[in-house]
């Protein structure tokens, strides 16, 4: 047995995070410029801004088995190599464990010391002693003080744990990495009642069909929050991808129908994919809509533009939508290369393969401007692209190279210009 002192401390001292102080004059304060430090991950250093802040405290966020645990021990490592002692205290898994996810991801563990610890007094202590570069807390929902009633996970415990590291990272200077699951449905006790305790917020995302992992900075004190950082989850731990481009637009067919690339934009980074239509006479009942990435009201927008302002006969015709890789678009700037798609699929024509299309499309039929419209342009022209529907009012801000612009106003004539006629297709099409 041995004896273990537990500090009494009250819960009214652990929600105070400042220690008690005057009213200063915002003229008088200092500003430091805050350094940050890059994590040796040039994707999520990207995500946060630069860097770590000394200090802060950062949680990540995600379903299980997306990934977490797995990046930050490949954070813990670049930093244990580059920078310092790291600590990583697991309430989820054993030493044993990590160990032998270690091995796999080739990692060697000088100076990055394990505690399968979940009472945090006792990890705060430990701390003391080891005076880390970097505190890596996996996760947040297994630690606990014992000061307070409630079990782990609960809410109060996750509140005051989080409380009580964020003050320990402000006086140290340390910065804290924690981890916190979120489920489907985003459980209560999960990372969102953190949100406004932590200075930043990122979130890993997925389909658990995919490899690729977008890490997305939803809050952030110390930089933008328009940043994507992009993984692939191999054999051998998460991958950075660092031109994600080319890889989402990899297995595409020439002159396929109902296919159109465009260019979305993922924060401020933009990205070509792929959207794929398939359209199909309806057998039975009612025709049905199926949205794969895309937004399910937008698919229904865009097609009843196709049946009023085109006139095509989409009554009785399933719809299906997909955005390959497992992207999801969540802007209207993607809304004419779905339309596009859905007439090449109808009309059995494809997409000239060397174009892609930018645009939203308005209830009346016409072309709206997107945002950042120059930015797209440069993605589609770097991976080869020779022409890009444009909406004609964006026109007068875009100084493209290397890609020509075509200003459409309305989908119909994005249409007529995008779909390649039977005739201009390859010979062999007319041979069979
Ligand atoms: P993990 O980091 O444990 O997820 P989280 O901490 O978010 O719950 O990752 C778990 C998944 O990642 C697991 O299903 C297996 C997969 N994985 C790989 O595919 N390759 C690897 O090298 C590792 C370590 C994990
Ligand atoms: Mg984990």
């Amino acid at each position: 047995m041995v004896e273990q002192a537990i500090k009494p401390i009250t819960t009214n001292q652990l929600s105070t995070i400042a220690p008690l102080s005057v009213p200063m004059e915002l003229a008088c304060v200092e500003a430091v410029a805050e350094a940050c430090w890059p994590v040796g991950i040039a994707e999520l250093s990207r995500v946060l801004g630069g860097g770590l802040i000394p200090g802060s405290l950062v949680l990540i966020g995600g379903e299980p088995g997306i990934g977490k645990s797995t990046l930050l021990l490949q954070t813990a490592s670049q930093l244990a190599q580059n920078r310092g002692v790291v600590a990583y205290a697991s309430g989820e898994e054993t030493l044993h464990q990590i160990r032998i996810r270690a091995k796999r991801l080739g990692i060697s563990g000088e100076r990055l010391y394990l505690l399968a610890e979940t009472n945090l007094e006792s990890i705060i202590e430990h701390l003391e002693r080891l005076k880390p570069c970097l505190v890596i807390v996996d996760s947040i929902q297994s630690v606990f003080l014992p000061e307070i009633e409630s079990s782990s996970g609960a809410i109060t415990q996750v509140r005051e744990c989080t409380i009580r590291l964020m003050r320990w990272a402000k006086q140290m200077q340390t910065p804290v990495l924690i981890t916190g699951h979120v489920t489907k449905e985003g459980a209560i006790a999960g990372p969102r009642i953190l949100e406004h305790i932590v200075d930043t917020v990122l979130y890993f995302e997925g389909e658990f069909f995919s490899s690729y992992r977008l890490l997305r900075s939803v809050k952030n004190r110390f930089g933008s929050t328009n940043e994507v950082g992009i993984f692939e989850m191999k054999d051998k731990g998460l991958a950075e991808v660092d031109n994600p481009s080319q890889i989402f637009l990899a297995q595409r067919m020439e002159d396929s129908i109902g296919s159109v690339v465009t260019a979305t934009l993922e924060g401020s980074r933009p990205l070509m994919v792929e959207v794929q239509a398939l359209t199909s006479l309806t057998s039975f009942g009612l025709p049905r809509r199926t949205a794969n990435g895309v937004d399910f009201g937008r698919l229904l927008l865009i097609a009843a533009v196709l049946t009023r302002r085109l006139g095509l006969k989409l009554s009785n015709q399933d719809i299906i939508i997909n955005v390959t890789g497992g992207i999801q678009i969540k802007e209207p700037a993607a809304d004419m290369a779905i339309a596009l798609a859905i007439a090449s699929s109808y009309k059995d024509k494809p997409v000239n393969h060397e174009m892609t299309a930018v645009g939203e499309v308005g209830l009346s039929g016409e072309i709206r401007t997107v945002p950042q419209l120059e930015r797209r342009l440069s993605e589609a022209a770097r991976l080869g692209f020779k022409k890009c529907l444009v909406p004609r009012s964006s026109m007068k801000n875009v100084h493209a190279s290397g890609i020509e612009p075509i200003p459409v106003s309305t989908l119909r004539e994005a249409v007529l210009l995008g779909l390649v006629s039977k005739a201009a297709t390859t010979e062999t099409d007319d041979m069979e």
